[in-house]
């Protein structure tokens, strides 16, 4: 019997910039799902590329002095490179600027033009090069993107435009009737409503730069990046092309996994394409929550990007897949923080799993010379738990897995981690071990322990997929291919008596604190680089790109308090812009807590936080001192809070 099929896809990355810890995350989750699927027994294609043309491409290329395409190649080996070293097993990557994907967006832009959904007129609106989005004049924030809040510009062009209006209605319908289409429901209810506040034709072409694919029925035009980046998940299927088998294998789409910020362009745009192309909708767009930084947003500007090579190679491939997809509530955001990255690994990874397994592989080396006894005698109670404990996590994980939830697939995973060690503890084997009498005891209970560590392995494989091997080696299952699969995860007792274990080196060895603070993963900005070289130089002066790196802002106190048990510090809420952030300021002396309430003073928004008794602060507010006197620097006219101080 043919398996079923599975598709899933991730959105395609711009090549503007090095892959980055929140482009990792996307991946790592898609690759978990698709390994989950395989191993499930699913006919799996996994999708993922680059999106290679549009404005923004075009002008960073030419800041560079490089043509687009010199420009991509090497970010786009580049991402190639990151995948193949976080074990990311995708069946093909597409770029846009391969022909077999022209081909196809060309001739669905040509489909639907002759069906006269697109018409040529004018547009005249705003359009955010960085979001590659088009707004009219009411959907601005003051005055800016209302995405990402920068700058717009005004556009004025011949265009050809897209009839999205006419296919809201049906849009809602589908919506309505398939509630799975969007997830998770959150994002469904906000993209109904935006819906409802009504559909504007899209522009769909631009005319005034060359980096896209030409109108087919008229060449002075581009397609716009957006309907040229979502035809990705079709085109690299051979859709409308002789060779379209894969097209008619795994079409309509099982998941498109995106970022919380690009679910409006999978569920409105992309379906509207697909309606006015008569193509069917993909079943199910899953909209995934962002990966943050205490201090802020990631961004290249901040120097705050963190590079995952370089937290692969301090950490590993599984512990950081591990971490991520553990880490971050799928559907919701979450912190990246390198401590909690160390804590995850020293107590989930080395305590609780690395544990189990050196100490049930130990205890058959030193009891039982290294052959695994069979079960002997009655179960008892603790046996029963243990077995029936391993049972439910299989249905837990298996009802999560089905709802992408990845973090609570995990943790349920550990939950049957914890009661292992717990069997250890309750079972007390090396005082079995005195008594001769209670030898088949003994191997009972190593024996219950093994088995469940080859479910538990079984079941994080989608996640670390490095882990498997070593602990089949240390088991000695690495030759025995049928206690690995999923069939054999739900039967108990699978191991055959007297199979040889050995004990390997640590899975995943402690990381010492204090160690890795000496190397910082988030790589210097090249300025930075040359400013560490030269404080050892006589240099007395700093670049203007070296003082750029400082991002001071302005920020109003809209609350402060003293902190309890230090006479010199106030806790201070500030705004800055529409962020509200939390400085411990050792101004306690100087200034009531009253006093400062309503002022707006200079924040170095992008210092690294940092714990004051307990209370994490995020950034320092500058201030003049002199000898006992001490002035905090004030902006006295009303400047928006959020602005730059330059
Ligand atoms: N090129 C478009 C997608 C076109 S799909 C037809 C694009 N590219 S992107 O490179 O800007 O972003 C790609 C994905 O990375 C998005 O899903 C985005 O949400 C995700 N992320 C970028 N930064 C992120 C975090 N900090 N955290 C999690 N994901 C984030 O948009």
């Amino acid at each position: 019997m043919s398996k079923p099929s599975f598709y899933i896809s991730t959105p395609i990355y711009y090549p503007n910039a090095s892959p980055h810890i929140g482009h990792t995350y996307t991946t790592v989750a898609a690759d978990a799902i698709a390994r989950y699927k395989r191993l499930t027994g699913y006919n799996v294609w996994f999708l993922t590329g680059t999106d290679e043309h549009g404005q923004k491409i075009e002008r960073t290329a030419k800041a560079q002095n490089q043509q687009p395409i010199e420009y991509v190649d090497p970010i786009v080996e580049g991402f190639k490179r990151l995948w193949k070293t976080l074990e990311i097993n995708y069946d093909d990557f597409i770029r846009t600027t391969e022909p077999r994907h022209k081909e196809v967006v060309q001739y669905i832009f040509k489909k639907i033009y002759e069906k006269g959904d697109i018409y040529k007129s004018e547009y005249q609106g705003w359009y955010c090069t960085p979001c590659e989005t088009f707004w009219t004049e009411r959907q601005l924030v003051e005055n800016n993107c209302p995405d990402c809040g920068r700058p717009v510009e005004l556009v004025k062009e011949e265009s050809f435009f897209f009839k999205m209006s006419k296919y809201a209605e049906r849009l809602l319908k589908h919506i309505e009737d398939n509630p799975d289409f969007i997830q998770p429901v959150s994002r469904r209810n906000e993209m109904v409503s935006f819906i409802k506040s009504g559909l504007e034709d899209l522009c769909v072409s631009r005319t005034t730069f060359d980096w896209g694919i030409p109108v087919p029925i008229n060449e002075k035009h581009v397609i716009y990046v957006w309907f040229d980046a979502l035809t990705n998940y079709i085109s690299a299927l051979g859709y409308s092309t002789e060779n379209d088998e894969k097209f008619k294998t795994y079409w309509p789409c099982d998941v498109h996994l995106v970022g919380k910020d690009i679910v409006r362009f999978h569920t409105v745009i992309w379906p509207i394409i697909l309606m006015a192309a008569e193509i069917e909708l993909p079943k199910k767009v899953m909209g995934h929550g962002w990966v943050l930084l205490e201090g802020g947003k990631m961004s290249k500007s901040k120097g705050n990007v963190i590079d995952p090579h370089l937290l692969v190679d301090k950490y590993g491939v599984d512990a950081i897949r591990y971490y991520l997809l553990r880490e971050l509530p799928f559907g919701s955001d979450g912190y990246y923080s390198e401590e909690s990255l160390i804590q995850r690994i020293n107590s989930d990874l080395a305590n609780d799993l690395g544990n189990l397994v050196s100490r049930t592989v130990a205890m058959v080396e030193k009891y039982f010379d290294g052959v695994l006894p069979g079960p002997q005698g009655q179960e008892e109670a603790l046996d029963t738990d243990l077995r029936e404990v391993a049972g439910k996590t299989l249905e837990d994980y298996k009802e999560l897995m089905e709802k992408l939830d990845l973090s609570n697939a995990l943790s349920v995973v550990w939950r049957l981690v914890s009661r292992s060690n717990k069997y250890i503890d309750e079972n007390v084997p090396w005082a079995l071990a005195k008594d001769e009498n209670q030898r088949g005891r003994l191997g009972t209970v190593l024996y219950n322990l093994t088995e469940v560590i080859r479910i538990i392995t079984i079941l994080v494989s989608p996640a670390m997929p490095l882990l498997p091997p070593k602990v089949w080696e240390q088991l000695g299952l690495t030759q025995n291919q049928e206690v690995q699969t999923w069939e054999s995860v739900s039967t108990w007792g699978q191991i055959p008596q007297g199979t040889k274990v050995q004990k390997g080196p640590a899975l995943f060895p402690r990381i010492e604190e204090g160690k890795t603070e000496a190397k910082d993963v988030t790589p210097p900005a090249p300025s930075q680089e040359k400013a560490e070289e030269k404080e050892t130089g006589e240099e007395k002066y700093i670049t203007i790109d070296e003082f750029a790196r400082v991002d001071l802002r302005v920020a109003e106190v809209i609350s402060a308090e003293k902190v309890e048990k230090a006479d010199k510090l106030l806790k201070l809420e500030l705004k800055v812009g529409d962020e509200i952030r939390t400085v411990v300021s050792g101004i306690a002396l100087h200034y009531s807590p009253e006093e400062m309430v309503g002022k707006k003073v200079a924040l170095v928004a992008n210092l690294k936080p940092t714990k004051l008794r307990g209370i994490l602060s995020q950034g320092m507010i500058l201030a003049a001192s002199d000898s006992d006197k001490l002035e905090v620097l004030m902006v006295d006219k009303d400047i928006n809070s959020g602005n730059p101080v330059k």
